[in-house]
């Protein structure tokens, strides 16, 4: 049987880097409180209005460096695959945008709604169309655009202190070789606790609750989060989804070459390679220059170690990400 392997990575950032300082000035906060609590010392916001930075257009320039990596154009593209939390619009999705923007065929664009773990999603879903041989290339991207809807009252600067803005994209390919490529996927969700990290538009939210806690007057819904909550469950539910990715391979976590965490924070990430016996050098940490940046975070962390000279021909690695929903989810990979 056919498997799936990535022959193509890019990534946008967005030109201004907003350090804790300068965040500092708009939100009444500090760069010693964010360091400690995340990890975070700057973050990128993409400019819409003077550099055109929209999310479809982050996510076309990164689509754009992993085509030219893998060494195609979008003719050869079978089916795109978007993960976004944050779409340019409510709806068409933007992954029509992408393809409009870059002149790939007709072919299917499917929006992923995953948060967090969005990009992982993606990538499984690229994987089980290329499995069963329906598609050969697939194009995944995550992007997002979080400084746009962020609250920079005192009120939501525990969240507003996290997020950044960005793209990544990865090109998937069908390939022959035994052993190669992405070896499994792992998916989940728990909607039980959808509300403990949500924007909740105030004409759909059925709870009085959370419109008290959660808009403005006026209307204007920011994202709200239980961080402590949060924590705890990103910490049980990365370390479940890595094991599941190891068990099913029969590999233990000694196996691992390269951890691609989706950058949540620094905190969450360092719990799991406590746990888990993960050294430095085999986790990519890229969320003290980016922040989170939700769906972007794995293919920009993952981009990152890849031009580090970090992932090498036969390594393993494993993605995982947890994020709101809740959603988790692994991917494990032989490069
Ligand atoms: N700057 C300065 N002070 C702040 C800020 C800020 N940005 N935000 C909150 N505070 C203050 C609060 O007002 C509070 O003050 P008080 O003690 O005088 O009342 C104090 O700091 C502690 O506030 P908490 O909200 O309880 O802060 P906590 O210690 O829980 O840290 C944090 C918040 C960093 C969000 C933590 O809960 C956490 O790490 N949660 C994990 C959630 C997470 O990482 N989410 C990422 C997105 S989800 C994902 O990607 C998986």
């Amino acid at each position: 049987m056919k498997s799936s392997k990535i022959v193509g990575l890019g990534i946008y950032e967005p030109e201004n880097v907003v350090t804790n300082d300068d965040l500092s000035k708009l939100v009444n906060t500090s760069d010693e409180w964010i360091q400690e609590r995340s990890g975070i010392k700057q973050r990128r916001y993409a400019d819409i209005n003077e550099k055109g930075e929209r999310n479809y257009i982050m996510g076309a320039r990164a689509s754009q460096e992993a085509l030219d990596m893998a060494g195609m154009t979008p003719e050869d593209i079978d089916l795109i695959v978007y993960a976004t939390l944050s779409p340019d619009y409510v709806f068409p999705g933007s992954g029509v945008l992408l393809q409009r923007e870059l002149g790939f065929r007709n072919v299917a664009a499917i929006d992923v709604r995953a948060q967090c773990s969005g990009f992982v999603y993606g990538l499984s879903i690229a994987d089980q169309y290329i499995k069963t041989g329906m598609y050969k290339n697939v194009l995944v991207v995550g992007a997002e655009i979080h400084s746009t809807g962020l609250d920079f009252s005192d009120h939501g600067r525990h969240v507003t202190v996290l997020f950044g803005d960005g793209a990544g994209a990865a090109v998937l390919t069908a390939t022959e070789e035994q052993g190669k490529g992405i070896l499994s996927t792992h998916m989940h969700s728990e909607g039980e606790f959808a509300e403990k990290l949500a924007v909740i538009d105030p004409s759909a939210s059925e709870d009085p609750k959370y419109n008290a806690e959660m808009f403005e007057p006026g209307g204007s819904a920011w994202p709200v989060m239980d961080g402590q909550f949060v924590f705890k469950n990103a910490v049980v539910r990365f370390q479940e989804v890595i094991w599941e990715a190891l068990k099913t391979n029969n590999l233990s976590p000694e196996d691992i070459d390269l951890l691609v965490p989706h950058q949540a924070n620094m905190r969450i990430t360092q719990f799991i390679q406590k746990k888990m016996g993960f050294p430095n050098e085999k986790v990519v940490n890229t969320i003290t220059k980016y922040g989170n940046t939700t769906a972007a975070s794995i293919p920009m962390a993952l981009y990152n170690a890849y031009k580090e000279g970090r992932v090498k021909e036969g390594d393993l690695l494993c993605l995982a990400a947890f994020g709101s929903g809740f959603t988790w989810a692994s991917a494990l990979i032989r490069w």
